[in-house]
């Protein structure tokens, strides 16, 4: 039987602070980029939550050394550049794409055999999008359905990869990670173009550890790594996660009453559009205490419930906001007019199909609010909720934005809840002790 939970109706709006767990893809790429150095690395503010586990117990597998001091503070030490080791089991990386494409591209480059399991959702996924450019670097991947889906192996290749130049058909920070961690190795520069910037945590990061990556427009360079040239930083904080921010940033503004101060919130640029689309929808927002933490902006966010209007937005912003767009759909549902998103197809290939999740369950609590196409949506807004039992795919961000639409109307009844546990296990109980303060 489905594990049920039920999500009741808010009154009197959200009150008090939070306090944002850390960014997931800047916690992946903390401990990968740590595990290939010579020295150990204090990671404070880990986002400990499922996929970073999964990113942990690869690096774990692959010989690196690491040792929690609490859940959110861990020191990860190398053996080295050249120093991961064959695993010696299937490198499981559960339900999370980053640890497998940006594990593909590292190991593509090791001289070791390495092969790749996760969960059902992750066997649905593509990872053509990977194994191709890095196949054109001389990477030896083999998989189900023409080497694009898990089950996938690695084998190493002789004389190591080629550096190549790849236009990337979709913006993805995932592809171009795993093409810079493989460029790394390889034997000229590695050059990797995207429709519009993704997300830079990975170029960063790249630059504490020594690493130069040059950016010219979309497109970013990287160079072969001499060992002796990378050199892991004593300390990497991780700020909190926007797009776990993004809950909060929502109900805070949707729900009547509530006044919410998020703390220690990451707005690097290339994550920040939904701060964007939220203020264009009239959402009153203030930044304070602008800082830079780890190489990465960070500030407390300040938001004030108001009425929101519709909006109308597309592919430009598409790769700063890409995982918020379920919880922008509860906002657009709870605003007064129309809001049209499109060129947001990559959604279909995320946890689930997040277009097809989004019309299926919100449909359920607001009848005819939500329409699906090929690559985006079209929410009417303004329409009365009811309550409903909805299904969560086992999908992470699905849950967490039904739970915040449900409590923003009748309640909702969510099945499977469980999957929060993928990037905010804490979220439940921070929503009771919000609507309590
Ligand atoms: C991520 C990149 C994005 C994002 C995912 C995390 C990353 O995926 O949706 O949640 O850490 O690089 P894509 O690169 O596939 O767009």
């Amino acid at each position: 039987m489905a594990e049920l939970m039920t999500i009741s109706k808010i009154s009197d709006g959200l009150r008090g602070e939070v306090a944002i767990p850390g960014d997931k893809s800047i916690s992946h790429r903390s401990v990968m980029l740590s595990g290939l150095g010579s020295t150990p690395v204090r990671i404070t503010n880990f986002l400990h939550a499922q996929d970073c586990l999964s990113t942990v117990a690869c690096l774990r597998a692959l010989g690196a050394k690491i040792e929690f001091q609490s859940e959110t503070e861990l020191t990860v030490t190398g053996n080295g550049f050249h120093g991961l080791r064959e695993p010696g089991t299937i490198i499981d990386a559960g339900n999370s794409g980053t640890t497998l494409r940006l594990m593909m591209g590292l190991l593509s480059a090791q001289p070791f055999f390495s092969a790749f399991t996760g969960d059902a959702s992750l066997h649905r996924r593509p990872m053509g999008r990977v194994a191709k450019p890095l196949s054109q670097m001389g990477a030896q991947i083999y998989g189900r359905e023409g080497n694009t889906k898990l089950p996938l192996a690695v084998v190493p290749v002789e004389g190591g990869l080629k550096g190549i130049s790849y236009q990337s058909p979709v913006a993805s920070a995932q592809v171009k990670s795993a093409l810079l961690l493989a460029g790394m190795y390889a034997d000229g520069p590695t050059t990797v173009t995207e429709p519009f910037v993704s997300r830079d945590h990975t170029e960063r990061m790249l630059a504490a550890f020594g690493v130069p990556v040059e950016r010219a427009g979309t497109a970013v360079t990287i160079n072969p790594v001499k060992a002796e040239d990378y050199k892991a930083p004593e300390a990497i904080e991780v700020p909190g996660d926007i797009s776990s921010a993004a809950y909060w940033l929502a109900a805070g503004a949707i729900l009547p009453g509530s006044k919410l101060l998020l703390r220690n919130v990451g707005i690097n640029e290339t994550r920040t559009g939904i701060l964007e689309v939220l203020q264009n929808m009239g959402a009153k927002l203030e930044l304070r205490n602008e800082r830079v933490s780890g190489g990465e902006a960070a500030a407390d966010i300040c938001v004030e419930a108001g009425p929101l209007h519709g909006t109308t937005f597309g592919a430009e912003i598409m790769p700063r906001l890409i995982d918020e767009i379920p919880i922008i759909a509860v906002a657009a549902l709870l605003a007064e007019g129309d809001t049209v998103i499109t060129g947001a197809g990559e959604l279909r290939v995320k946890e689930t199909d997040r277009l097809a999740a989004i019309e299926q369950e919100f449909n359920k609590l607001a009848p005819g609010a939500v329409e699906a196409s090929e690559d985006g949506l079209v929410i009417h807004g303004g329409r009365t909720l009811k309550k409903a039992r909805c299904f969560t795919y086992d999908d992470h961000r699905i849950a967490m934005s039904l739970a915040i639409l449900g409590a923003a109307g009748e309640g909702v009844e969510l099945e499977n809840p469980g999957c929060v546990n993928i990037s905010y296990p804490a979220f439940y109980g921070e929503l009771e002790r919000l609507r309590k303060a």
